[in-house]
Parts: C-alpha cells; sequence; structure tokens
C-alpha cells in the first residue's frame, strides 16, 4: 500500500523527472493575495508568474500545497465530520507550467502518472472537457486511447476554472475514478452525478486568459497549465478506499483519538473523531504560519475551528484538554513533508491546550449563567437579546453556543435584540472615544473602524503583503483619491507596517499600486484597531478600493527588532543586577538605538553596568528561539511574564519568551518573558550584540538608560577602537598600555605643575635667578611692599600676601598681577596689629580704582579686587603708598 507520504514524494519526483521544479508549500496566509483568507489552491502562490507581473527562474513547477478551506468563500467548515470528503485541511498536489507547455503535455503527464506511476486501471477513469472544447477532447482519445462516451463534454462553469472574480482562468479538464458499482452514483454530466461513485481526482487547468473585471477578459501573455489533485482523495484510491477518512494518515490520528477517549470511532461518535482529526491538521499548520487564536479575521476562524473541535471532543466525553495530545501523532505523520510543524511543535501544543483551558472555562461559566437567566424560561419561550449578548460581551459566550444549548430545551433567542444591545454598545463607545483629544479626526477613524473592521496586522511573520485601499484621509476628511506631492493617511484592509505602540516606533516603507507610489514614513494605530500609514504621493493617482503592495523598509524593521528584543534581555539583566524592584517606566525602541527607564533609587555603577550588559550577551550568543505566545492575561502573569507599565492589555496577550537562565533559581527556564505586541528578532542571535551607552537620572528614583545593539554597537565599538588607536599612536604606546601611559602622563603633570607654581612663586617674590628679596620700604613707620607681578595665576595672589606679611612681620602687602589679556588683580594683607589703622578693603579699592575697576572685598587683613587696566599697576601702588602717609 502507498502511504500519503510514498504518494507526495512520487508525485512531486516525477515531475521533476520530467523536468519541473520542485517548489515548497508557501504559507497558508497569502502574502499576495489582499481578498483571500487562506491560501485554498495549488496556483495562488504563482498567480503573478501567470500573468507575468512577476518572474522566476523556472517555466514549470510542481508543488504539494497546504490548503485549508473555512472562513470566506469556500467555506466547508459545517460539512466536516459528516462526509467522506470534506475537510478544512488538505493537500493539493499540481504541476505548473508558466508559457512552457499545454494541453497535450499536460494531458500526457497527467495520463502516464496515473496510469503507470499509480497503476490505475484505464478503465476505471474518465475524464470531462469544456463542452467547446474540442481540441482537449481530441487529445485525450490521442493520448489515452479513450473511448468518446469516457471524454464527457460539460457546459458548464464545472469545467472552466477561476481563481476568484478577477485573475487567472480558462476551461478546464477533470479526470474521475470510478469506485465501483456497490455505490451508489453516476458518471459527471448524468442525472445520478451527485452519487459517490464517480470522484473527481484531478483538475487540469489550461490557463488562458485574465478576468481582469466583471466584463473583461484578456489573453494571458502565454497559455499556461494549472493542475490540483487531492492528496487525500488519490491516496483513498490507491489505499482502495472509498473514504478519504480510511487512508493511513487519517486512520493514524483517529486511533490515537479512541485510544485517548476510550470511544470508539462508530455510529453517531464516528464524526466527532473526524472533526477532531481535520481540525487538528488546520489548527496545526496555521499556527505553524503565524495564526493564533483571536477575535478578530483569520484569528477568529482558527478559533472557530479549534473550539468546534473542542466541543466534539467534549462529546466524546473528555474532561481535559486532549486535542494538543494528538499533535505528536500529526507530527510523526507530517512533520517530514512539513519541517515547519516539527519547528512549531511546542507553540502549536501550548496553544492547543491553552485554548481547551479557556474554552472549558467559558462554557462552564457561560452554562452556569445561562441556567440562571432561564430557570424561569419553558419550551416555546426566547431569551432576550440583552442577556444574550451580555452572556456574549462580558462572558465571552457566543451566539451560537447560547443557541445551541437553548434548543435542546426548546427555547429560543432574540436575535434582533442581541443585534441591537450590540450596536447600542458600539454607539456608546463611539460617543466616548470621539469626546477625547482632537474631536473631528479621532471621530473619523472611529467611523472608518466602523465601516471596514479593524486592520489584519501581518507584520510578525512578513514584512511584504498586498492589500486593498480602503480608505484615504485628508487633512481630517475622507477623500477618495490623492495625487503627487500630496500628503495622505491611507488605510488598508492587511498591512505588514507596525503601528507605533508598546514603545516601538511605526514602520517606514512603501505602498504600490498600478500607477503610484506612496511613501510611508510612519504608521500609526488609530480608532482602536485601524493601521493608519502616514504617507505622501511620490507618484501618480492614488484612489480608494485598488490592490497595491506593502513593503516594510526591512533594514529599519531588522534593527527594531533587534533593539526591541534587546530591550527585553536588559529589563531582565537589570532585575538580576539590581534586583526585582526594578520596574520599566517607558520606553523607546527606535532604529538606531533603544532607550529606556526603571525605577532605581540610585545612579547605577559602571560595575554593575557591566555585568547588565554581560548578561544580555550571554542570552544573545545562546541564539535560540524567541518563541511568542498567545495567553489569557492572569495565565501570562502566573507563569511569571512581566507586565509593563502603562499598557493596556486586552482579555488575550501576546507573550513573548527568549534565551535560557544559566543561574539562579530560573537555571534552565526562559530567561526573559513578558507581555508584548511588538515585533522581535527569530532568534537572540539576530540581536548580534548590545551594547550599553549612557545612564543617568530623568526624575526621581528614575534611572535611563540608553543602548545600541547590531551594527549600531558594531559602529559604537569601532569608533572607540579608533579612538585609542589614534590616542596610542600619539603616545607613541600600544593600544594596550594607554591608559597606565595617561596615568603617568597625569601625575607627572600635577608634579610639574606643583614645581612651575613653586618657582614662580619663587621668582615673583624676589627669590630665584631675577634678583633678591624685595626689601620693604617704610611709609610712615608702616613696612610697605607693594609688587606687579606677571605669570602668577590670580589664585595663588593671597598665598604670595601671606607669605609675604609672615616674613615682614608687620605691615601692608600690595600684590597685583597682570594676566595675558591686560585684566589686573590685586590682593591687600594687613598684618593683625595693623589692622585698628588700615582696613584691607578700603586700600584694595584705591588700588582697583586706579586698575579702572570698582569695588573689591574680603575682610580688614586680606581682600581683593580686579581691573581691566594692567598696564596701570604701578600706579595703583602708588596709590595705595599713598593712602598710608
Ligand atoms: N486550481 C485548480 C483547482 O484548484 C487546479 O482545482
Amino acid at each position: 500500500m502507498s502511504s500519503v507520504n510514498d504518494i507526495r514524494s512520487t508525485f512531486l519526483n516525477y515531475f521533476k523527472a520530467n523536468g519541473h521544479e520542485i517548489v515548497s508549500s508557501s504559507p497558508l496566509v497569502p502574502r499576495n493575495d489582499p481578498t483571500l483568507m487562506f491560501t485554498n489552491a495549488g496556483m495562488v502562490q504563482f498567480k503573478n508568474v501567470f500573468t507575468g507581473l512577476e518572474q522566476r527562474p523556472y517555466s514549470t513547477a510542481t508543488t504539494a500545497q497546504k490548503c485549508v478551506r473555512a472562513g470566506g468563500k469556500h467555506n466547508d467548515l459545517d460539512n466536516v465530520g459528516y462526509t467522506a470528503r470534506h475537510h478544512t485541511f488538505f493537500e493539493m498536489l499540481g504541476n505548473f507550467s508558466f508559457g512552457d507547455y499545454f494541453k497535450e503535455r499536460a494531458i500526457e503527464l497527467a495520463w502516464n502518472l496515473i496510469t503507470k506511476e499509480f497503476g490505475l486501471a484505464k478503465d476505471k477513469l474518465c475524464v470531462t472537457v469544456y463542452h467547446t472544447d474540442d481540441e482537449a477532447f481530441d487529445l485525450w482519445k490521442k493520448i489515452a486511447g479513450l473511448r468518446d462516451e469516457k471524454i464527457i463534454r460539460i457546459p458548464t462553469s464545472d469545467n472552466f476554472w477561476a481563481m476568484g472574480d478577477t485573475g487567472p482562468c480558462g476551461p478546464c479538464s477533470e479526470i474521475f475514478y470510478d469506485h465501483g458499482d456497490h455505490i451508489w452514483g453516476g458518471p459527471p454530466g448524468s442525472p445520478e452525478e451527485d452519487g459517490d461513485r464517480f470522484i473527481e481526482i484531478w483538475n487540469l487547468v489550461f490557463m488562458q486568459y485574465e478576468q481582469v473585471s466583471k466584463e473583461e477578459r484578456l489573453d494571458l501573455p502565454r497559455p499556461s497549465i494549472d493542475t490540483g489533485m487531492g492528496l487525500e482523495r488519490v491516496a483513498a484510491v490507491l489505499q482502495g478506499e472509498h473514504d478519504n477518512y480510511d487512508i493511513d494518515l487519517f486512520r493514524a490520528l483517529i486511533e490515537a483519538s479512541v485510544e485517548l477517549t476510550g470511544v470508539k470511532a462508530e455510529g453517531e461518535r464516528r464524526a466527532s473523531h473526524r472533526v477532531i482529526a481535520d481540525h487538528l491538521r488546520s489548527s496545526a499548520f496555521l499556527i505553524a504560519d503565524g495564526v493564533l487564536p483571536s477575535n478578530e479575521g483569520r484569528g477568529y476562524v482558527l478559533r472557530r475551528i479549534m473550539r468546534r473541535a473542542m466541543r466534539h471532543a467534549e462529546l466524546l466525553g473528555a474532561r481535559e484538554p486532549m486535542i494538543y495530545k494528538l499533535l505528536p501523532v500529526l507530527v510523526q505523520q507530517m512533520g517530514r513533508a512539513y519541517p515547519e510543524l516539527t519547528r512549531a511543535e511546542a507553540l502549536i501544543s501550548e496553544t492547543l491546550k491553552l485554548e481547551e483551558n479557556r474554552f472549558r472555562k467559558t462554557l462552564e461559566r457561560g452554562l452556569s449563567l445561562l441556567d440562571e437567566a432561564t430557570v424561569n424560561l419553558a419550551k416555546g419561550d426566547t431569551l432576550d437579546g440583552e442577556t444574550v449578548f451580555k452572556l456574549y460581551d462580558t462572558y465571552g459566550f457566543p451566539l451560537d453556543l447560547t443557541q445551541d444549548a437553548l434548543r435542546a430545551r426548546g427555547i429560543g433567542v432574540d436575535i434582533s435584540g442581541f443585534t441591537d444591545a450590540m450596536e447600542r454598545q458600539k454607539a456608546e463607545a463611539r460617543a466616548s472615544w470621539s469626546g477625547s483629544g482632537d474631536k473631528a479626526t479621532e471621530t473619523i477613524w472611529f467611523e472608518l473602524k466602523e465601516k471596514f473592521g479593524a486592520t489584519e496586522f501581518l507584520g510578525y511573520s512578513a514584512e511584504s503583503a498586498e492589500g486593498e485601499i480602503q480608505a484615504l484621509v485628508r487633512n481630517g476628511a475622507a477623500v477618495t483619491e490623492a495625487s503627487a506631492g500630496d500628503e495622505v493617511q491611507v488605510v488598508v484592509n492587511q498591512t505588514p507596517f507596525y503601528g507605533e505602540s508598546g514603545g516601538q516606533m511605526g514602520d517606514t516603507g512603501e505602498i504600490a499600486g498600478e500607477g503610484f507610489t506612496l511613501t510611508v514614513t510612519d504608521t500609526q494605530k488609530k480608532g482602536e484597531g485601524l493601521f493608519v500609514h502616514m504617507a505622501k504621493v511620490k507618484q501618480g493617482k492614488v484612489t480608494t478600493g485598488v490592490p497595491v503592495v506593502l513593503t516594510v523598509d526591512h533594514a529599519r524593521r531588522s534593527r527594531l527588532r533587534a533593539n526591541h528584543s534587546a530591550t527585553h534581555l536588559l529589563h531582565e539583566a537589570l532585575r538580576e543586577v539590581l534586583g526585582t524592584h526594578v520596574a520599566q517606566k517607558g520606553s523607546l525602541v527606535a532604529p538606531e538605538r533603544l532607550r529606556f527607564d526603571i525605577s532605581h533609587p540610585k545612579p547605577i555603577s559602571a560595575e554593575e553596568l557591566k555585568r547588565v550588559e554581560d548578561m544580555a550577551n550571554e542570552i544573545i550568543v545562546q541564539n535560540t528561539a524567541v518563541t511568542t505566545r498567545l495567553m489569557a492575561v492572569d495565565d501570562a502573569i502566573a507563569e511569571g511574564a512581566m507586565a509593563l507599565f502603562g499598557e493596556k492589555y486586552g482579555d488575550e496577550v501576546r507573550v513573548v519568551s527568549m534565551g535560557t537562565a544559566v543561574r539562579g533559581e530560573k537555571a534552565g527556564k526562559p530567561y526573559s518573558i513578558e507581555l508584548c505586541g511588538g515585533t522581535h528578532v527569530s532568534a537572540t542571535g539576530d540581536i548580534g550584540l548590545v551594547r550599553l551607552i549612557a545612564e543617568s537620572a530623568v526624575g526621581a528614583g528614575v534611572r535611563r538608560l540608553e543602548a545600541v545593539t547590531g551594527e549600531s554597537a558594531r559602529a559604537y565599538l569601532a569608533e572607540q577602537d579608533e579612538r585609542v588607536k589614534s590616542l596610542a599612536a600619539t603616545l607613541k604606546v600600544q593600544p594596550g598600555e594607554v591608559v597606565s601611559r595617561v596615568e603617568t602622563l597625569v601625575d607627572e603633570r600635577r608634579k610639574l605643575e606643583r614645581e612651575l607654581a613653586e618657582a614662580r612663586r619663587k621668582l615673583a617674590m624676589g627669590g630665584g635667578a631675577a634678583g633678591g628679596a624685595e626689601a620693604p620700604r617704610e611709609i610712615n613707620g608702616v613696612k610697605f611692599v607693594g609688587k606687579p607681578l606677571t605669570g602668577i595665576d590670580a589664585k595663588d595672589l593671597k598665598g604670595l600676601v601671606d607669605d609675604t606679611k609672615t616674613s615682614i612681620g608687620s605691615g601692608v602687602v600690595l600684590l597685583i598681577t597682570v594676566a595675558e589679556d591686560g585684566k589686573a588683580s590685586a590682593v591687600v594683607g594687613v598684618t593683625e596689629d595693623l589692622t585698628g589703622r588700615f582696613s584691607a578693603v578700603d586700600l584694595v579699592r584705591i588700588a582697583a580704582a586706579a586698575l579702572g575697576g570698582k569695588g573689591g572685598g574680603g575682610r580688614t587683613d586680606m581682600a581683593q579686587a580686579g581691573g581691566p587696566d594692567g598696564a596701570k599697576a604701578d600706579e595703583a601702588i602708588e596709590a595705595v603708598a599713598n593712602a598710608l602717609v
């Protein structure tokens, strides 16, 4: 028996041997299609290649593509479990020609694969063609040798495949397998075609056209081929089964769930096991591709899938989370073909478990509230909409669950009352919103949010995506177009641009569409859920409703990621070094650096800073994956996650963990766990390096740290290094000797300064080479020394005056020093015994006046003053001498 894994690789290798490039499955979240919720066919990733917009280095390709059909246009969710062939997740095998081969080769390749490689009997097969496609009819006849009645012409859209209302399309030809007359049904086109006997296994699309609008269809640049074969279906055929859920892969999953619950997959319970097996696959693959359960968009569809599986687990009697326990079986079955599944196993497991716990709580609480609210109701009654809304809004108990639970008791629900209550709440929220801030502009965001719903943020996993412009706002008003040079705010249905929040700056980049380009200078969050791109039209004219490609400035975003992750590491390291009183008091994550404020009562010493930096770098070097989980706030905090100051958290939060602690109680556990909506590196090594560059005070008990990472850190260190090198060159020593050399120089300099001051003093006071001590003059019986000096610092004058006073024993001393700029400083000293007769203050004022200055101050025994006119020093001395007469 060929296993699913064998069939997949046989298919891919067959096409490889026939010259096709094996291309990996694209993610389930389409990056190149604004309108598509999930990738739902193999050709999705090649859409732009068919239309000639995008070039690839190959012209033929083959893939096994992950597909999800739940939510949006193709919604198979409610059928899953009850039919033989519905899935929310399936794999589509395909081969593609981008203007290379066309119908003939496509039919030949398909026929040879199924009849030769897979060995299907020709008489079990029949095909359909579009009714006017004679060419395909003739080719099937020629290549496969099928009889005319086995080539069925179908006039309906069943045999014209289109990807959507617009996009590549063309007539198609389908291959059917006859499961045998023990099953009811007839060939395609017959009245019994809806039966289950003839099953389509492969669709060959002859891509010829591009539907550009409802009316307009263009020829593709070159005719192309797109095929799709459901792996589960063909596996059923090759394994001799009729039901997809009986193939090896599903058997393994269902056996595990039977074992876990002790309930056989029979009768009424069969569907529950199938639902669980199917939904486990879609949930696991969606989580691996970055979708996490939420209340909006893709996350909401995922949540519905998960909760549907959980209700079936409940029906099987499970009282504890169980779906996550099946994950290892899925990884064992599919992990080799899809390594992303193995990589994300821990995240998927935890997300499933948490959602099951949360759902169980919601279910219990909701049901008991519902019981209370309905004690007085009887069969045929209706529960009022207000109560149903309260259950939904306050307790998260969804409307469909309420309806379901009451259905059994024959009680209805007042749906319009529920809708009214919902509308009223929205109106109240709007009123309170428009009351704050700039009323007019804030209201417009709220209205746009109401009209279009929240913007879906794709930027955790993508930096480029397609979207559709929903609104343009200029000067506070919605407009339908903007032209080159205009500044405009742009709302798109989905975006990879991060809106400024949590300290991290908004993304910048480019939005481009047909005939126009916008430069995005910032992205802000508005109206509780909108991401608003602040842009300028660079070229062309932009209008609302058109598709665009949004591209985030990658280099800048990478630096933002690194700086944000480094902030978390430094935060944790600071708590380790300084103590757990450290809490973040705000932060700025900019591309060129990061800055954050923490509560700490005193300056952080250089030694502490060094330890903090070393610890953060220790985690960077571990280079382990940074993981993100979505959790209930309380659970996250119970796990030790740090909630940040000033942040508003919803019921659910993203929890970012990085590194493994190497010391203390936490050894072996995650190093940093924080609630954070920001964008982060994928592995700590991507930070490269973190360097603290400044520490300062910003207020009482708050310190500010600044740091750089990666290339900025390298540049910073290189600059420091250059400085040391040039210093070493100047000092003529090796860089390693700079410090001791500078210390020696500083010591030497101090010593020289002391010696120089001493020498000058001696010289000034008449010692040294310039001559003998100045003898005091006697004026009126009082000894007087008056002397102009040069080369003496004003600050040294008082010491010199003191010395002179001591040497003359009794008398008056006036020393004047003239600086290089010509200004004079004067100090007068009067010995103690004479202070009754002369005041130093009066005398220095006389000197100051002569020097062109005013004032002067001090005590009676010592006073100082200055004046601009140093050339008059001698006159000043004579003026003081005269005052002694
Ligand atoms: N794109 C085609 C399909 O999905 C092959 O059926």
